[in-house]
């Protein structure tokens, strides 16, 4: 069911009703992470890319839509996305790069365009420009860029130029900028290496080595020399563990829940999930798997398990691992045996929203008791919540987190802003209510 809201800068709400059980498959659409990396560099690289199951979100599209301001171009056949690259120049663009809601766009693109001659400038929506910045700018000064940012935030423009290779000990436990990093050492002079303490997605390692490129990783050292250039591959996109997470968080709510995800993307960087949905009590077979371009795919059948669901503690590095997951671990957390705590979680608070005052806020609405700490929550289990109105915040996950939530839940759920789903997953409402057994 749909209505307008007024709530402020949001337009569709969506009324969730609770359900009796989560049972179907569904092939999961294409992994956001992975379709950036491919777009920015097939965007680079020299001859026309073919990538199959592109993610539908609109984030991977505004990577897309930087790159062909600079001047690659991209067309769609069918289930292809064909992106003709630059062949390793990246134009000045006529206007401002447009990265939305997009933190992974502004980041890694910083790392890739910071090499090129011209001025380039990113801009992004409300959430994207109070996200922290500065620790893009940081390292890749250090390698000679030039970046001005206001107070840390975007708008972000980059004075383009040679940059020369660093040393560098990951600043943060962070993907984006160790992408930042290793796409502007690609194109420097010398090699750039990089210490990674905390092992974040590798997708970015795999994508360049499938576009032709040399890196080497000894122990948690990362090496990549400069002056390579990139060639065009083929390649399909795995589907996406994060949106994943919201079926494989739903499958744990019923007794007699069954759900089969299929072509889901199995990388070991990504999923930590699956360990953590097991020791929540779920029983996990993996039915098939395969691998392209060092990324792992296949197809998964997810039920909750005779112990029924548990609960778990998830801190230090594992919650890095999970932060994307960590909205709708916590959304299922009353439903628990045991509940939930997170912490090392402070990451949350720099997404597309603060993830943790959000989740608290809505936890509440929905009649939830949780105890909210600066770096997570402690959400106690065995309660029972009623239908409330959720603030999505415009953010893709909270939306999402909470529509499962409401399954559960003993009335209908009203989510105001539910068109940030489309950030990540357009289809996801659609899924849902074909999966949710009513
Ligand atoms: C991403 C890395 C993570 C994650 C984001 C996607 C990526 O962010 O939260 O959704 O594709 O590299 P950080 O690098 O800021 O941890």
């Amino acid at each position: 069911m749909e209505a307008m809201s007024s709530a402020a800068g949001s337009s569709l709400t969506k009324i969730v009703a609770p359900a009796r059980s989560f049972r179907g498959s569904l092939t999961v659409p294409g992994d956001k992470s992975i379709s950036h990396r491919y777009a920015l560099l097939a965007g680079l690289a020299e001859g026309t890319s073919r990538i199959t199951n592109f993610s539908t979100g609109q984030d991977p599209h505004s990577s897309l839509a930087c790159m062909e301001a600079m001047g690659a171009s991209s067309k769609v056949n069918g289930r292809v996305t064909e992106i003709t690259g630059t062949a390793g120049v990246l134009h000045p663009p006529s206007g401002l790069l447009d990265c939305g809601n997009s933190g992974s766009t502004m980041r890694m693109l910083a790392g890739l365009i910071a090499p090129h001659a011209g001025d380039f400038t990113m801009i992004g929506d409300a959430s994207l420009t109070v996200r922290p910045m500065e620790r893009i700018r940081k390292p890749l000064m250090t390698m000679g860029a030039r970046i001005d940012l206001t107070d840390g935030h975007a708008p972000m423009t980059i004075h383009g130029g040679p940059l020369h290779a660093v040393d560098f000990e990951a600043p943060i436990a962070s993907a984006q900028v160790k992408t930042a990093i290793i796409f502007a050492g690609l194109q420097a002079q010398g090699t750039t290496s990089l210490l990674e303490a905390v092992r974040t997605r590798d997708h970015s390692e795999h994508a360049l080595r499938a576009f032709g490129a040399k890196l080497t990783r000894t122990g948690e050292r990362l090496s990549i020399a400069g002056g390579q250039r990139l060639h065009a591959i083929d390649a399909a996109v795995p589907g996406d563990m994060s949106s994943a997470a919201f079926f494989l968080c739903a499958a744990l709510l019923f007794a007699d829940s069954n759900v089969v995800l299929d072509g889901l993307g199995m990388n070991p960087t990504r999923s930590a999930l699956l360990d953590v949905i097991t020791a929540l009590g779920g029983t996990i077979k993996v039915l098939d798997v395969g691998e392209q371009h060092g990324e792992m795919a296949g197809t998964i059948q997810v039920n909750l398990g005779p112990r029924g669901l548990t609960g778990i503690d998830i801190s230090g590095s594992l919650s890095a691992q999970l932060i994307d997951e960590l909205p709708v671990l916590a959304a299922i957390g009353p439903y628990t045996r045991d509940g939930i705590t997170i912490r090392d979680a402070k990451e949350l608070r720099v997404k597309e929203s603060d993830r943790i005052a959000l989740v608290v806020k809505n936890l509440r609405a929905m009649g939830a008791e949780v105890v909210e700490h600066e770096d997570g929550m402690d959400i106690p289990g065995g309660q029972t919540l009623r239908g409330g109105v959720i603030d999505s915040g415009l953010d893709h996950r909270i939306t999402m987190a909470f529509a499962i939530a409401a399954l559960r839940a003993e009335g209908p759920t009203e989510i105001l802003g539910a068109e940030a789903a489309a950030v990540s997953f357009p289809e996801f409402f659609d899924y849902l209510d074909e999966l949710a057994i009513r």
